[in-house]
């Protein structure tokens, strides 16, 4: 079984799930890179106001065929109660229909849960077969990376057709 794991990560929380994932899985990683500058008080200021308004925004080519792959995770940032404008982008740009689809985000302390539903509105047409997210994972890389080899256990041991 062919495997994804793709994300975007500004501050790196969301890389630290996706590289786990993917070695739990032996998947392929691609990044999700946004142009736009997102770092530094602007960048914060800017990447909130986008988020609110549901801006998309450039980024950079990804070389991706998503028929090359039996499951993709998808991954993002929770940015005020919402997904990122690059994930946003991505979704649109990216046909990911009747693709069986693994949704995760990471976020401070509140809103990872409407994250997780935006995303699955924007995933239309995917096959969403299951979504979890992770809190404070600078802090907690330990206990956020055993979260993430149970829950990848768990995923592996139920059955497929
Ligand atoms: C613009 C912006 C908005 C954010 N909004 C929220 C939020 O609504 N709730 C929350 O718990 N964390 C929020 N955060 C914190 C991030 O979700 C959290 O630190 C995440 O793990 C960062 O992932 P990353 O390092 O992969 O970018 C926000 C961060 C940014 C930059």
């Amino acid at each position: 079984m062919k495997t994804l794991v793709i994300y975007y990560s500004r501050s790196g929380n969301t890389r630290f799930v996706a590289e786990k994932i993917t070695q739990e899985l032996s998947a392929d990683l691609k990044e999700i890179i946004d142009k736009k500058n997102r770092q530094g008080f602007w960048g914060y200021f800017w990447a909130g106001h986008d988020t609110i308004v549901k801006a998309k925004t450039e980024i950079e080519e990804i070389n991706l065929n998503p028929e090359n792959y039996d499951i993709i995770f998808l991954g993002c940032p929770t940015w005020v109660a919402s997904v990122p404008p690059a994930i946003r982008t991505f979704l649109d740009k990216t046909n990911l229909e009747k693709k069986r689809l693994v949704l995760f985000c990471t976020q401070d302390s509140m809103g990872a849960e409407k994250t997780l539903n935006i995303m699955r509105l924007l995933a239309r047409g995917a096959e969403i077969i299951d979504q979890k997210f992770f809190s404070a994972v600078e802090k907690n890389k330990v206990s956020v990376e055993a979260q993430i080899k149970e829950w990848i256990g768990k995923l592996l041991a139920e059955p497929r057709n």
